[in-house]
């Protein structure tokens, strides 16, 4: 792929027509954080907040989010925070293969630009349009699957948590692998 730079592709995200779901939406939602970050954050696409403002994980799931990367010692800003898709999907539902299919250079894109050595997948949205087209992410959470020396780990929604609360258990968990390989990753252990 040809590399671009982060005007360019931001450009390109927020003139973007190639699939209906820009035609209802308040902002295009490109993603936002530490262009260089080591850990990269994917999550499904904007909820109604991340529609009006314009960045990714800004309500009641992103408060969740940054109190879970504060409980590991990781600062928002810090990490890179993104979507699947670029745009709301109408009633926050699930965006559909071709939408999802639409939007997948401007991921592979990011991922380019920013080189994380981490890959958090934030739910089954996120994993079912990354890495494992059919993987279920209650079976796949909390595992680390290494792909081209990047490091996946799939781990529930923090939406999912907001709803039951569960599965907060096992998020946390998964929270903490995450520490764990990071320091790993930087020579700390
Ligand atoms: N849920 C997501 O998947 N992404 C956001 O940006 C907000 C909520």
């Amino acid at each position: 792929m040809i590399k671009i730079s982060w005007e360019s592709l931001n450009r390109q995200i927020l003139s973007c027509t190639a699939c209906p779901l820009h035609l209802n939406i308040t902002n295009k939602v490109p993603g936002q954080g530490n262009p260089k970050a080591d850990i990269m954050i994917i999550g499904e696409g904007p909820g109604y907040r991340e529609d009006i403002e314009g960045f990714a994980f800004v309500g009641p799931a992103g408060h969740l989010l940054t109190k879970m990367l504060a409980a590991i010692d990781i600062e928002r800003k810090d990490v890179f925070i993104c979507n699947i898709v670029k745009c709301r999907p109408p009633n926050n539902r699930v965006p559909t293969f071709s939408e999802a299919e639409a939007c997948k250079n401007f991921l592979r894109a990011q991922l380019a630009l920013v080189k994380p050595k981490i890959i958090v997948l934030m739910g089954s949205v996120a994993l079912k349009n990354t890495i494992a087209p059919q993987g279920s992410i209650t079976a796949m959470r909390g595992k680390w699957i290494n792909i081209k020396d990047v490091w996946f780990m799939p781990t529930f929604h923090p939406a999912a948590l907001l709803r039951d609360e569960s599965k907060k258990r096992a998020a946390w968990e998964d929270m903490k692998l995450i520490r764990q390989k990071l320091e790993e990753i930087n020579g700390k252990v």
